[in-house]
């Protein structure tokens, strides 16, 4: 499958729908969002240590045979995890150019500025960050033997060339995403059994259909919009079909401190 883009010469070419794997062969190339027991290599330690925790934070879905769809794999622990059962698992990351994160537009940190200004600090560094975690990804898909593909686009616009999935998730990734809606929408577009969202749990927020703005003006939080109660997936997702629920509560390291967390699991009738 492929998709149009403009080559050297301006002619339009084919571009394969899938990321050519990167070839890294060196943790010195990689930084790693989830700690991960690499085979043949050892553990390399991230922020987000899952080990213990997986099958809570992935909603206890059996994965048995399923087509997966998963927005924001980061350097891939649940992709390789689902594929130990799952059928296929395409993976969505959004593309290394200027678009690479949905940042908060700042004008204090200069990311209200146009996008034909220059890069900003924050997001160079930030940039350099995320190339890194890529090369994690690459490094483990590799060690790990994946056949798991991996789509560069955003998640608000999936084409329908990707096919269709069993089920689609969305882990600590509608947080970071300047329309969670939007996504949600375009991924119930091409799930036809169950959408699985994990998400940190802010009790404050109370029981109601919540989705509160996370970033000040003193804060600071660039990389972050929104938190969420379950209840706010629950409802959208009966609005989008998908009627069956299951949440759950659990606690994952992150830095080595425990944090509360909650898993929905939102199902088309019939399909759980
Ligand atoms: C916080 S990490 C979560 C990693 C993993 N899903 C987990 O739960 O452990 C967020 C991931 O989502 C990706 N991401 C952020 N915004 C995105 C968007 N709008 N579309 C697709 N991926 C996105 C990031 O590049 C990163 O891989």
């Amino acid at each position: 499958m492929k998709r149009s883009f403009k080559g050297i010469f301006g002619k339009a070419q084919e571009k394969p729908l899938y990321e050519p794997p990167r070839d890294i062969r060196s943790l010195d190339e990689c930084n790693f969002y989830h700690t991960t027991d690499i085979p043949g290599v050892g553990t390399a330690e991230g922020q987000w240590d899952l080990r213990d925790g997986v099958d809570e934070y992935l909603g206890g879905f059996d994965f048995t045979g399923k087509r997966v769809l998963e927005i924001g794999p980061a350097t891939g622990f649940l992709t390789f995890e689902m594929e130990k059962t799952a059928r296929e698992v395409v993976a969505v990351e959004l593309p290394m150019d200027r678009n690479f994160w949905n940042a908060v537009p700042y004008e204090s940190l200069g990311l209200a500025r146009g996008k034909n200004q220059g890069w900003t600090d924050v997001e160079k560094q930030f940039h350099e960050h995320i190339d890194r975690m890529r090369n994690g990804f690459w490094f483990c898909h590799k060690h790990f033997n994946s056949s798991a593909r991996v789509y560069h686009g955003s998640a608000e616009e999936l084409p329908e060339s990707l096919g269709e999935f069993d089920v689609v998730l969305l882990a600590s990734i509608l947080l970071h995403s300047r329309s969670p809606v939007a996504i949600l929408e375009s991924c119930a577009r091409l799930v036809s059994g169950s959408v699985i969202i994990t998400e940190l749990f802010h009790p404050h927020l109370g029981e109601g259909p919540v989705c509160s703005l996370v970033p000040t003006a003193d804060n600071r939080a660039w990389d972050t919009w929104w938190g969420f109660t379950p209840r706010f997936f629950t409802q959208f997702l009966e609005v989008l079909g998908f009627t069956e629920h299951r949440v759950s509560f659990h606690k994952q390291l992150a830095d080595n401190d425990p944090l509360d967390m909650f898993s929905v699991v939102s199902s088309r009738p019939e399909n759980e």
